[in-house]
Order: C-alpha cells, then structure tokens, then sequence
C-alpha cells in the first residue's frame, strides 16, 4: 500500500512539474502574433498572399496555423524562401537577398515546437499592402518605364507539355541609341506570372550586329538594375526576338503578353562602363564537343560536368545564375587567378528548376578579375530516387529543351572592361579594405 502511494506520489510529481515545465516553456515560446507574423510578413507574404504566386496565403493565423508543421520543414531545410546560395561558401553579401537568418528560422522553429501557439492579437504587425503583381516592381525605385515592348498575343492552353513563342516583333520608339540603365519582364498577373516560366527579349539591330538582350526571365528573376556608371548600348532600330517558355498549369488564358519595361540613361549620356548584360557560360559542350553532347547521366546515377573559360580582358561580374534542369542539384562558380590562386565566389547546391534566381551580388564585393583569369563552373546532377523532383530515376538523360532533359550553363552578369579601369578599380577596392581596417 505504501509502495503504491510513494509511486503515485511521485508520478504526480514529476508529471505535475512536467506540465509546469511545459507550460513555462510555452510561456516563453514564440508566438505567432509576437513573433512568426513578422518573419512571415516579411519573407514570405510578397509571394504567399491571396493573388500571389505562391500556393497557399500565409497572412493569417488562421491561414498560417494548418501549414506549421510544413513551414517549419520548407525554412529549416532553406527550401523557403527560394534563395538555394551556400550559405557556408563564398560571397554572402547580395543585393536581393531573400533568406532567412539563422535566428528566424529558429524562431520558427521553436514556435512549431511549442504548438504554433497563435499569442495576442494585439503584438501584431501593422498589416502591409501588397503591391500588385500587375505594376512594375522598379517604379518604386525608378518611376515609371521610359518604354514598354510587348510580345504578340499568345493563347494560354491549360495541359500539355512545355511550349515556345517566339514572335519577332519590330522595336520602336527610339529616335537614336541610348545606354540601358534598368530593364523588367513582366508576365501578364496574375495568370503569365504563374505560366512563364523563363523568356528572353532580345534585340537584332537593323544593322546586322551584335544582338542584344534587353531583359531575361525566369521565375525568381524578372528585373535587372545595372551598377552606378555601368549602361547597356541599345541600337534605335531593331527588332525583339522573344523567346517565351510556357509551361501549362490547368489555366487557359487567351492572347496573353509578357511586356519588358526599359529604363534608360538620360540622352547623350553615355555611362563609363558598358555592360555585356548577362552572357552565357556553358558547363557542357566540353573538349570540343557539340552543345550538351557530354550530358549522359545514368540510370539511379550521378555526373559532374565541369566548364573553364578563360577572359581575354578584365571584367566585374555582378550576378550569378546557374541554368540547370531536373537533375541539377549544385553548381559552383570560382575563378583560377593568373598567379595560381583560386577563389569560390558562390555555389548552388540546393538548386530547384522551378526556380531561376539571379544572385546579385553587393557592389563591394563583386568579384574583380584581371586579363586572363579562368571561370571555373561544376555542375552536379543527381538522377536517383532521393531527388525529390527527379520524374522518372529509371531514365538515361540526355541534353534537351524540355524539362525532363537537361542543360548545364550560368547566365552571368559581366562587365568586361580596360586595363586601366581595372587598375583603378583594383586600387580603389584595397583602398577601402585598408579604411575597413583602420576603422
Ligand atoms: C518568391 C516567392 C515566394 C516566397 C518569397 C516564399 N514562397 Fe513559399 N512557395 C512559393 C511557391 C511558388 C511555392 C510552390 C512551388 C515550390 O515549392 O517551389 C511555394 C511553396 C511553399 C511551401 C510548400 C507548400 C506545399 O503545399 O508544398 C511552403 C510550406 C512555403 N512555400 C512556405 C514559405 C515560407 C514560410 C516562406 C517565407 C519564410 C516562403 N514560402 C516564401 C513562393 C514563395
């Protein structure tokens, strides 16, 4: 009999001070209201609110609360927000960062832990608007367009597999050339902003030379400001091959258009610095061998591709985005000085199709690279069972347009420039490394 009350005794105890100890857990958990709605308001409600892209709003507790246990796996993962970067490799600091600290994704997850406990209305965030997706989002910055191109009407189909646009439409409204200073795709809203999945406009002058690309898209990338002092040339005459990738996704929508805002240096003005815009390095197509050729990845296998280019003048890149497919996983970019040094500038490794990130890189730190430095690209691919957007692991893969094949190149944001903007622009960096220090 004694025995029997010492034991309930006890169970009282420790499962009385274990309900206690929860409770004062939770009592000093986060909550939603104090602490989860503003992560969630600021890193994820652009995208996930009633007309954004993403699948489900996420602006109130009531929305929030039957996704905890996913919102916890997709930000403890750093699948959510899209931003795939190696946080533990290279250069961290981007103008467009969109990730998460370490300490929100731990308050995330301390608040799931604790039941995704809603707290008091009253700490709430005052509730945002939501620029529509229909406006341009660099009008904040820039004001409006000094023009607008468009795409010829293309009729939504709502199943099937990929399908290309690619109209040539004649470029007016220049009366002479001018140096680009910003460009913005937009897909129709809310419909072409879910089915575009990438495109390109991109002027042939009239003249026959080199074509220009005013403005490419992919999801998570629609607009491009180039750095202080640094133009695209623009031709007035022309016309705009676009190249528009849509990807059906059970909506129709007839004559839809994707438009391309331009903004512009102010006439006879002409930058110090003219940029190549975003110029395409291929990690296939290796020793000589045709486009992709080299892309074999085997059944339940893996294939690493690795691409050197060597630059014949100096350059400052000032974006990096990797162009996989499916079965992309990571791609690295790093350079091989010409002393023999090499340096990781940035690595994708949780790489995901749906997304094409620009990775746009803060003005100090964006790699600097003399004459004759190599560009080194790796790309992995993973074709087994664990990728979890692999169709079908069964596959041999080759290169190919559609989704289910596979590329390997880096859209990167170059600037090539002189010797002696290069010396100046070198000297001026160690200057500022040198201030940094003293300070
Ligand atoms: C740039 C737009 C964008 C941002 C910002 C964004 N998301 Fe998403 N999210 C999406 C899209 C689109 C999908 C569906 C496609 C995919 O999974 O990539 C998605 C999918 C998800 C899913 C999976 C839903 C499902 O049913 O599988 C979760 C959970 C999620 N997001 C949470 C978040 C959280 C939390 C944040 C902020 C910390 C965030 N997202 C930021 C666009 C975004």
């Amino acid at each position: 009999m004694i025995q029997i009350r010492k034991l309930i005794s006890f169970c009282l105890r420790v499962f009385g001070l274990g309900a206690i100890a929860i409770q004062a857990i939770a009592q000093n958990a986060p909550t939603y209201s104090a602490d989860v709605a503003p992560i969630l308001q600021e890193k994820c409600a652009t995208c996930h609110n009633p007309e954004g892209i993403g699948p489900m709003p996420l602006t109130t507790y009531e929305q929030v609360k039957p996704f905890a246990a996913l919102i916890y796996d997709r930000t403890s993962k750093r699948i959510m927000p899209p931003w795939h970067v190696d946080p533990g490799i290279g250069i961290q600091q981007f103008k467009n960062d969109a990730s998460l600290t370490n300490a929100q994704i731990d308050t995330i997850e301390n608040w799931f832990n604790a039941g995704a406990p809603e707290g008091n209305p009253a700490d709430l965030p005052t509730p945002i608007e939501f620029p529509s997706g229909a406006e341009w989002q660099l009008t904040e910055q820039l004001g409006p367009p000094d023009l607008i191109v468009r795409s010829t009407p293309y009729d939504v189909i709502a199943d099937g597999q990929d399908q290309w646009w690619m109209p040539n439409v004649p470029f007016e409204g220049l009366d002479k050339e001018r140096f680009l200073k910003a460009a913005e795709f937009k897909p129709s809203y809310p419909l072409g902003k879910k089915v575009v999945h990438h495109g390109h406009a991109v002027l042939q002058p009239a003249d026959g030379g080199r074509s220009v690309a005013l403005a490419r898209y992919g999801v998570g990338k629609s607009w491009e400001i180039f750095p202080e002092g640094t133009g695209m040339r623009v031709p007035a005459d022309g016309s705009i091959a676009w190249n528009l990738h849509y990807f059906p996704v059970g909506a129709e929508g007839p004559g839809d258009v994707v438009e391309v805002g331009l903004w512009f240096y102010p006439e006879g003005q002409q930058p110090e610095r003219e940029t190549a815009g975003e110029v395409m390095f291929r990690v296939d197509g290796l020793k000589g061998m045709a486009r992709g050729q080299d892309i074999v990845i085997p059944p339940h296998g893996y294939q690493v591709l690795t691409g050197t280019h060597r630059l014949d003048a100096p350059a400052v890149i000032h974006s990096y985005r990797p162009h996989l497919h499916m079965r992309g996983k990571v791609m690295t970019m790093e350079a091989i000085y010409p002393d023999g040094t090499k340096e990781v500038f940035s690595q994708v490794n949780k790489y995901d199709h749906n997304w094409q990130i620009a990775y746009i890189y803060e003005e100090d730190v964006k790699p600097l690279l003399p004459t004759g430095t190599i560009l080194q690209f790796t790309s992995v691919f993973d074709n087994t069972a664990s990728n979890p957007i692999n169709p079908d692991p069964e596959q041999w893969v080759v290169f190919g347009r559609r989704g289910v094949d596979e590329m390997s190149h880096a859209w990167v944001g170059m600037t090539y420039i002189n010797e002696e903007q290069y010396a100046q622009a070198a000297a001026e960096r160690r200057a500022r490394r040198e201030t940094l220090r003293i300070d």
